[in-house]
This record gives C-alpha cells, sequence and structure tokens, in this order.
C-alpha cells in the first residue's frame, strides 16, 4: 500500500518520473479535490455539478484526448487534500489537480504540484497568496482582496461612517478584514468593531445581539460559501433587518445558491463580487438555465469558478495540440482570455492568478426571487494583495 507520507528526494524523483510517464497517455486525467461533505460540502457540489455540465455541453474529448475527472473527497481538510493529492499524482497519474473549496487545502497541495510538476487550478479558494506558493498553481476563483478594496472605497463613498467587522478567523477572512479597512479608512470611515469567529460551525448570535445595541451604519461580513444562510438567519431573528443595520461585504454572505432562501431580511445588502446569477449577459443565461436544468438549483460562484477551470484546461489542450505535460499546460494557460458566465476574465500571465470584473451589487426581489442585481462595474481587476509585496 501507498505510504501517506513520501518525503525529500524520493518522493521528487518519484514523482518526477511519473508525471513524464502520464504524459504520453491517451486521457488527461483531472485530479478534483473538493469538499464533498461536512461544513463546505455546497462549494464541492457546485464545482462538480458546474464540471459535469461542461462535459455535457462540450463533450470528453479535446484535442484528441479524452479528458477524465477523478473526484475525490477531502472535506475540506488539508491532511485529507494533500494525502489525495499524493494518491491522484502516484497512483491515478493525473496531469492535472484541481478543485480546493478553501485556502488551507489550495496550500496543503502546493509543494506537491512543484516537486510532480503538476498543475494546480484552484477553482475556490480566495487567499491572494495562494498562487505564490508554486509556479505550478493557477486560479479560477478569486481573490479576496479583489472585492474587499472595492466595497472599502463604495461604503467611505456612499454615507457609511461606521463598520462592525465580522470575519472568519482563518487566512482568506483576515485578507478580506485588511483589504477593507485599508480602503474604508482612507476614505474617512471608521472601523469601530472587530470579532472574528471559527471556521466551523460558527455561532454568530454574540456579535449579533452586541450590533444592535451598537448600532453601527453597516456589518462588513466575510462568511466563507455554505455560511451565509446561517448568518442572515440569525441575523434576520435579533431583527437586525429591522434596525436599519446593512450587510456589506465580499459576495460570499450572498452566495447565489443559499440567496433565495434567506427571506426579506436580505434585501438591501450590498456587496462587491465576481458572480451574480443575475448577470446580465446571454451566455450567463443559458448557463444559468443549463445548471438549473440539469441541477434543480441556481449556480453560486464556486459553480463559475469550476466551469471556468474546466474551461481553461480545455483550451490549454487545444493550444497544445493535446500535450498534457505540466510545462506545455501552465504555459498555455498564461495568458489566457475568455468570456465567462461572470463576464471576460484572463490569467495574469505573470502572476498566474484571475484577472475579473469586479461588480457592486444589492439584493432585489427580480420576479418573486431574490438575486444580487449589479449596479456599478470594475474592469479587469488584478489582486490588490500582489501588489503589496
Ligand atoms: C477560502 O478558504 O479561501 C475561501 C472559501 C470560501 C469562500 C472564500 C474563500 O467563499
Amino acid at each position: 500500500m501507498l505510504k501517506t507520507f513520501i518525503s525529500g528526494a524520493v518522493a521528487a524523483a518519484s514523482l518526477l518520473a511519473l508525471g513524464a510517464a502520464a504524459s504520453a497517455q491517451e486521457t488527461v486525467k483531472i485530479g478534483l479535490i473538493v469538499p464533498m461533505t461536512g461544513g463546505q460540502a455546497s462549494t464541492g457540489q457546485q464545482i462538480n455539478n458546474a464540471i459535469k455540465l461542461y462535459q455535457q455541453k462540450n463533450g470528453d474529448t479535446v484535442a484528441g484526448k479524452k479528458v477524465e475527472v477523478i473526484l475525490k473527497d477531502d472535506a475540506a481538510l488539508p491532511d485529507n487534500t494533500k494525502r489525495l493529492a499524493q494518491e491522484l499524482i502516484v497512483n491515478e497519474k493525473v496531469n492535472i489537480i484541481a478543485g480546493f473549496g478553501v485556502t488551507p487545502a489550495a496550500l496543503a497541495a502546493a509543494p506537491l504540484a512543484t516537486q510532480a510538476k503538476v498543475p494546480e487550478i484552484v477553482m475556490a479558494a480566495g487567499t491572494s497568496i495562494i498562487t505564490e506558493r508554486s509556479p505550478y498553481i493557477t486560479r479560477t476563483s478569486f481573490t479576496l482582496a479583489q472585492s474587499s478594496t472595492i466595497i472599502g472605497d463604495w461604503a467611505a463613498k456612499n454615507g457609511i461612517k461606521k463598520v462592525a467587522t465580522l470575519t472568519s478567523d482563518y487566512a482568506p477572512g483576515n485578507d478580506a478584514l485588511a483589504a477593507f479597512k485599508e480602503h474604508f479608512t482612507a476614505g474617512g470611515g471608521s472601523v469601530v468593531e472587530e470579532v472574528k469567529v471559527p471556521l466551523a460551525n460558527p455561532d454568530f448570535a454574540p456579535f449579533l445581539q452586541r450590533m444592535k445595541d451598537a448600532k453601527p451604519d453597516a456589518i462588513f461580513v466575510f462568511v466563507p460559501a455554505g455560511q451565509g444562510g446561517n448568518f442572515m438567519k440569525q441575523y434576520a431573528e435579533r431583527g437586525l433587518d429591522k434596525s436599519g443595520i446593512k450587510v456589506i461585504g465580499p459576495g460570499d454572505v450572498m452566495d447565489d445558491d443559499l440567496l433565495n432562501g434567506m427571506g426579506d431580511a436580505a434585501l438591501g445588502a450590498v456587496t462587491a463580487h465576481i458572480y451574480s446569477a443575475a448577470h446580465p449577459s446571454t451566455l450567463n443565461k443559458t448557463f444559468v438555465a443549463d445548471y438549473r436544468k440539469a441541477f434543480g438549483a441556481r449556480p453560486g460562484f464556486m459553480a463559475v469558478g469550476g466551469w471556468d477551470g474546466i474551461h481553461l484546461v480545455y483550451e490549454a489542450l487545444k493550444k497544445t495540440g493535446g500535450k498534457a505535460d505540466g510545462d506545455s499546460l501552465m504555459a498555455a494557460m498564461k495568458g489566457m482570455k475568455w468570456e465567462s458566465p461572470r463576464g471576460p476574465i484572463s490569467i495574469d500571465p505573470e502572476t498566474r492568478d484571475i484577472v475579473q470584473n469586479v461588480y457592486i451589487r444589492e439584493v432585489k426581489k427580480v420576479d418573486g426571487e431574490l438575486y444580487n442585481v449589479e449596479f456599478a462595474t470594475f474592469e479587469a481587476v488584478k489582486d490588490p494583495g500582489k501588489t503589496k509585496k
């Protein structure tokens, strides 16, 4: 049986040799590692759905190669991610690893991507540093800094003076908080309270009760995909919607996957984000209709990260004429541009990170359903987290 821990030069050599062998195959294998169970399960389900939909619509063969997706559930636990990535690279000889529902999972796989020269396509996680951890990493999701800088500026310019923050206590929450604070305070706003909640099973009640008494103009919230529904339920139960304390933030808290179940307490929330199911392009209308038909649900931003991730693989294979070694694929992916259901996007050839529009949106009722309705667009936003270094 494969040892779950391989170290040093032996691992590097065997991973390299296997990587080379894999490139001669007729099948291109993608190891898709996502949480399908646990608190982040909705992320894995959305990504897996979107990839299935993409392959249904575009076929499973490109540039003469069959593209096979091998799904593994890591439950968003980085030890699992690392073990699964190793098994996929060594036993299954995958050409690509993809998915990564949370930042710690994406980081855990990074050294393996480097050693094996296997591209790691991050379809969900959003901390700025991820792409700097391996030259084989690229990203089709987003960074928290992309949206949080923009909502920070917007809040300061739109009459919001006092903000309390509530962020998930791990890397992307810290990125979101730092980016928001920098921009909001530079615009004259003040942060009157900062609360961090654990990633797993957070209880928002004590924070919300205090906020009801302190009455800031708004609360800035970052919780990862899957948790927004619970947050908004507690927000409504404590009557914060009635007391005029606005919800602002990156759009994760208003994930389309859950939004319509949040009830009218969500109306008026203003968030900056990269995807809305209400994005008015023809491509997105088709995407939303197809996804709904196939899965009986509305796609959220994680679905779009999966859709664009598999699209990137297909387009890279077209460009390499089916060559699927890591260096050829990485070279092909750098600088790639295409239209996503979210709008125009590209892969920055220098940083390998995604460049995309960020939209400011307000939750409104459209034909009886809640949607994030876009009202301002910031075009081709690079990750602001990179320029700091
Ligand atoms: C992350 O762990 O990087 C992450 C997860 C879910 C989000 C955003 C960021 O919605």
